[in-house]
């Protein structure tokens, strides 16, 4: 008899990405862009989830011949959880964006988030950082904004970059506290957000949620250092509240994080269909000048 989840020949391979919201998601365009570089027949489709149905989405995602999903906020934690099997990456972050579904039934479960984030630091910061060699982030200081899901899910690749030290600053402090590891190759340490007056550093990343409500964290004046980036997690049509602030406090670098969008699906492709397309034609269909 067929395995009800091998979808037949001419019918697509059906993947979808699931949130709550949902609909503002660019994922479906950046995979139908993926596919069409390999001529590949996918179905990619964002899928609303209601807050305490994640569980019983998935299964009837994959009675109906679904073979993969990404998975947005609030459900990363959830998908980890529903997982037979993980990755080095999701057991890292404790948390899965991205489920392949095997034909014996086994729900796989991976973190392309922190990839996703690093692949775009490095665009962004260009053969003058790279020029030396060695890792990305060897002798900078970073900032990350936030100790919630978006934190928690870009650290540990983070810290493969060997920054020279991380300050993770948060409303609650205590939350920042949880993420600190002594003992690595980056000073670490947790902070309030105006604790940071007078403090400088070479990246500035936002993972905090405040910009959902058109916010930026409340932080003091002068943090960027000479030639600084700042990076908010957060993507939209518009300049975010943080890139604004960054703007007003001279950043030299600013970016939403559409190109961490794109990077992370374009693993998630690869974990799918073990091959990786050309990110950087996307971003440009996505964003023109980027
Ligand atoms: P996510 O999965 O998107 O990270 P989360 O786990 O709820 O969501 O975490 C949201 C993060 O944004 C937290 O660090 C939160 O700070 P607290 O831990 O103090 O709650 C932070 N955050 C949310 N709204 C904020 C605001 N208006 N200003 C500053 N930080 C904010």
């Amino acid at each position: 008899m067929r395995d009800e989840r091998t979808p037949l020949p001419d019918l697509p391979e059906r993947y979808a990405v699931m949130g709550n919201p949902v609909s503002h998601s660019r994922s479906p365009a950046i995979h139908r862009l993926f596919a069409r570089q390999f001529g590949d027949h996918i179905d990619y489709t964002a899928i609303e989830v209601d807050l305490d149905g994640f569980a019983e989405a998935v299964r009837r995602f994959r009675s109906t011949g679904g073979q993969g999903l990404n998975v947005t906020v609030p459900f990363k934690l959830e998908a980890f959880r529903l997982a037979d099997v993980c990755t080095d990456l999701a057991k890292q972050a404790q948390a899965a964006n991205t489920l392949r579904f095997t034909n014996d039934g086994t729900i796989e479960a991976h973190n392309t988030d922190g990839l996703g984030l690093v692949r775009d630091l490095a665009r962004l910061l260009g053969v003058g950082w790279r020029a030396r060699g060695g890792p990305l982030l060897s002798g900078k200081s970073v900032l990350l904004l936030g100790a919630g899901g978006a934190v928690r899910g870009v650290l540990a690749q983070l810290l493969e970059c060997v920054p020279e030290a991380v300050v993770i600053a948060n409303r609650t402090i205590s939350r920042a506290q949880e993420l600190v590891r002594p003992g690595g190759l980056s000073a670490m340490r947790a902070s309030g957000f105006q604790d940071l007056a007078g403090q400088h550093f070479d990246v500035v990343i936002n993972g905090t949620s405040a910009g959902l409500k058109g916010e930026a964290p409340p932080l003091p004046r002068g943090l960027f250092a000479t030639g600084a980036l700042a990076y908010d997690m957060m993507y939209g049509d518009r300049p975010t509240p943080f890139m604004d602030y960054a703007a007003r406090d001279g950043a030299a670098i600013i970016s939403d994080g559409l190109g961490m969008l794109v990077e992370q699906a374009a693993e998630s492709y690869c974990f799918w269909h073990g091959k990786r397309p050309d990110t950087q034609i996307v971003l440009k269909a996505l964003r023109p000048g980027s």
